[in-house]
């Protein structure tokens, strides 16, 4: 697609990179076009600091492209390989050039942590490096969606918009840094099961779409809910900005469960968890959650709640997003 005789940079024979994964605040539910990847709605997102992956490729004599996750070679009809490869195909446009992929990552694969949404985006900004691409990171976005749609919010880090556009070919669709800087704030990841979903999120969402009685109505709402959103954030305001996104991902789970034949991507674990969250917040505590399409649950709070939360829910991941430079950062592989 964009490199028909693709030259590698001088004096690189591979390169690497690192991308964040990132979490919808405001969530992308729906395509309108499913091999663009072109969204239904705009979504926003905040950047999940360390956690996410890194992607190391050069280029192999092998007779296929090559992947490997956290040292382990993936086999090549899994459905990441598979992605993988057309994206790789469909980009280089030089079916002779076959790669291989090492990617670190310290999130699981398919448990609704974006995890497809840093592997795209840290193997997009290692390929443009490779091939020394002189090209914004509004290109890359658009490079990045074609392969998961979310991974076009993981090639900058922060509260990050994405524009569904209205283009057919998908040009206006991409992500931009909001420019917005909230050092207090914290995600916290409460991880109910880490195995990979059955219903890949492409399948669940053209499912919504074509049979939710509640899809008709997400796109102005979900508008709606981005105006506020963006308000709040332009002032700091956590109440209404963790109400907001809480909201917002109750409504997306509620066209979910409402398609048929039914999906459901919460487990027990997950209820109790959302329970005890608002229950802490009845007794004043400033909590609220996300989830997305797996069972783990997104915490949203501030650092001076950052222990008492450590301590109501053993074993949570937080994250800073504004607390360090984290583009070059080394990852360790989850175990
Ligand atoms: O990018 P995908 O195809 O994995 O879809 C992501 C969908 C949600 O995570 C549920 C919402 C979002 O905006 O990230």
């Amino acid at each position: 697609m964009l490199q028909k005789n693709a030259a590698l940079n001088p004096g690189c024979e591979s390169a690497f990179s690192f991308a964040p994964s990132n979490i919808a605040l405001i969530k992308y539910w729906g395509k309108r076009d499913e091999l663009l990847r072109l969204p239904g709605n705009d979504s926003i997102s905040i950047s999940m600091g360390h956690l996410g992956a890194e992607a190391r490729i050069s280029i192999t004599n092998s007779s296929d492209h090559v992947f490997t996750l956290n040292n382990k070679q993936l086999a090549p009809d899994s459905n990441i390989a598979r992605r993988t490869s057309q994206w790789l195909d469909a980009i280089i446009a030089n079916d002779k050039l076959k790669f291989s992929v090492a990617i670190t990552m310290n999130i699981p694969l398919g448990a609704g942590l974006a995890s497809s949404a840093c592997w795209f985006a840290a193997i997009c900004k290692a390929t443009a490096r490779l091939f020394a691409w002189n090209i914004s990171n509004k290109q890359l976005s658009i490079l990045a969606r074609l392969g998961s749609g979310s991974a076009c919010r993981s090639i900058e880090s922060g509260f990050v918009h994405w524009h569904a556009g209205e283009d057919p070919n998908g040009m206006d669709s991409y992500a931009e840094n909001l420019n917005i800087t909230w050092p207090e704030l914290c995600v916290g990841v409460v991880m109910v099961d880490a195995k990979e979903k059955k219903v890949n999120s492409t399948e669940a969402m053209r499912s919504s779409v074509e049979t939710s009685p509640l899809y008709s109505s997400w796109a102005s709402e979900s508008c709606n809910a981005k105006e506020k959103l963006l308000a709040a954030l332009s002032v700091n305001n956590f109440s209404v900005f963790g109400e907001v996104a809480e909201n917002n991902a109750i409504a997306m789970h509620n066209i979910i469960e409402t398609s048929d034949p039914r999906i459901s991507y919460s487990l027990p674990g997950t209820v109790t968890v959302k329970n005890k969250v608002r229950q802490i917040r009845d007794n004043g505590v400033g909590v609220y959650f996300t989830q997305d399409a797996g069972p783990n649950i997104k915490l949203l709070f501030l650092n001076k709640d950052q222990h008492l939360l450590e301590r109501v829910f053993p074993g949570l991941i937080v994250v800073s997003p504004f607390a360090h430079n984290y583009n070059s950062i080394t990852v360790s592989a989850s175990s």
